[in-house]
């Protein structure tokens, strides 16, 4: 009986949750971010609940293409400041990008991801560049 109601109850779980503490203090930047945030959650979340764990090509590449998109904003917000660290900053990205693809190019051909290993993955690829970086360019853009 136990076992039953556990079985079918609905569990939600938010593995790429959005809080103050990731905010870099710039509207549009830090909009981008929790889109970034929902879209990491889109490619996770489903396998949870399937018996099949093999990411989805389709919330993969969303993620992928939103993160070019948000990647070019934040480089454009660079130079439109004079931002000193702008190069380096745009080579982070590149390098993000690159690693992320190589990520993807790997989970793609498997049935078995680790789930937890990818949220892993996805979350400290996300989250140490926000805390890192782009809370610089938050300072900076606040003040210039
Ligand atoms: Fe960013
Ligand atoms: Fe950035």
């Amino acid at each position: 009986m136990l076992n039953a109601r556990i079985a079918t109850e609905h569990w939600h779980v938010t593995y790429f949750e959005w809080t103050a503490d990731v905010e870099v203090g710039h509207a549009q930047i830090d909009e981008e971010h929790k889109r970034m945030f929902a879209l990491a959650e889109a490619v996770v979340e489903p396998l949870f609940f399937s018996a099949d764990q093999q990411p989805k090509e389709a919330p993969l590449q969303a993620l992928i293409d939103f993160t070019r998109v948000h990647f070019a904003h934040e480089e454009e917000l660079m130079r439109a400041s004079a931002y000193p660290e702008a190069e380096s900053h745009a080579r982070y990205h590149a390098s993000l990008v690159k690693e992320l693809e190589t990520y993807c190019a790997r989970v793609r051909g498997r049935s078995n991801t680790n789930p937890a290993g990818l949220v892993a993955y996805l979350w400290n690829w996300l989250v140490v560049h926000i805390h890192s970086a782009d809370r610089e360019l938050g300072e900076w853009l606040a003040s210039h």
